[in-house]
């Protein structure tokens, strides 16, 4: 993280080379953060301190799950359509199926509509399933794929998973895509295996980076209000972040959003956000209050602090 002078432009993200910062670098860090925010120089400076270490753009979905009714989503809609949300954040709701045209028809533009689940491929004689030309049909514009509830309530595995992000990118639908080790998998130090091995079945299947949010929610972490230190979760970012670079390219390490999941509330969302390789958030419980789900949203305002 770094203390420099800038203005106080919409923020939109940074390389991590600008991270580790000395006063000898001071100089040049400070024009690479003022090229990159395309600063104007009638703003009047402000010091800020930036921590983001990808290029994209802080990204807050909330995953509604099999949660709430036409009263419960209506209410919640309407606080969310009235609650004041910072500019540079891409936000996305995620209610169950059945309430999706609803929301989509009654919810302000500025939010995202996204789907749960999706099926393999086109639709037909596939009882209890919803393609992706159906969720398009709606508005819809995203889908949570990987959800550690469908790997382990419902028993999707890496492949069938793969099919699924692989024909919703295909047909232009984005996808957050989940990873995230059982809390068996992290006591016996297989966290960084069980993620790897699971970015690596959506990387040999995806058509392209361009449309997928990755979301570490280590599983011991979700709905159990034990939420990652920021320390943990920083850690398999950055990892994830250098699998990326290793095994897909440099620029899709940089520009691809790594979401961190698992009991994010209003309380611990700054810290969180502080992390420079945590894009934004995934977030269950807390996404059903709107005006916490708002707080969360505006952590993104920790990513560049006055000082
Ligand atoms: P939680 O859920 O915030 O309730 O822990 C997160 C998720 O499952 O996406």
């Amino acid at each position: 993280m770094a203390l420099v002078s800038t203005n106080c432009t919409p923020f939109s993200g940074l390389r991590r080379s600008c991270s580790k910062l000395d006063k000898t670098h001071s100089q040049s860090f400070v024009q690479q953060v003022n090229s990159q925010l395309r600063l104007s120089s009638s703003r009047k400076p402000c010091r800020a301190v930036i921590a983001m270490a990808g290029s994209g753009k802080f990204f807050v979905g909330g995953n509604w799950k099999c949660n709430g009714a036409k009263e419960s989503i209506t209410k919640l809609v309407s606080d969310l359509n009235s609650a004041k949300l910072e500019k540079d954040v891409d936000v996305v709701v995620a209610p169950p199926f059945v309430y999706l045209d609803q929301v989509k028809a009654s919810l302000t533009d500025r939010i995202e509509v996204s789907a749960q689940n999706s099926w393999i491929g086109k639709g037909g004689a596939f009882t209890g399933e919803i393609s992706v030309e159906q969720l398009k049909d709606i508005g819809c514009k995203w889908v949570v794929l990987g959800h550690s509830e469908r790997r382990h309530i419902i028993g999707e595995d890496d492949q069938f998973i793969g099919k699924k992000a692989a024909y919703a990118l295909n047909e232009g639908l984005g996808v957050i895509a989940c990873i995230g080790e059982l809390l068996e998998e992290r006591e016996s130090g297989k966290t960084f295996d069980v993620c790897f091995r699971q970015l690596k079945a959506f990387a040999d299947v995806v058509p392209g980076w361009d449309n997928i949010v990755i979301a570490y929610e280590p599983v011991w972490a979700i709905g159990t209000g034990k939420v990652a230190t920021p320390q943990q979760a920083q850690e398999v970012h950055v990892a994830v972040r250098d699998w990326l670079k290793k095994n897909v390219s440099e620029e899709v390490a940089s520009k691809t959003r790594v979401i961190y999941g698992g009991s994010v509330n209003g309380s611990n969302c700054v810290e969180l956000a502080k992390q420079e390789d945590i894009d934004g958030f995934l977030v269950g419980g807390a996404s059903l209050k709107g005006p916490e789900f708002a707080t969360i949203v505006n952590s993104v305002t920790s990513k560049k602090v006055a000082a």
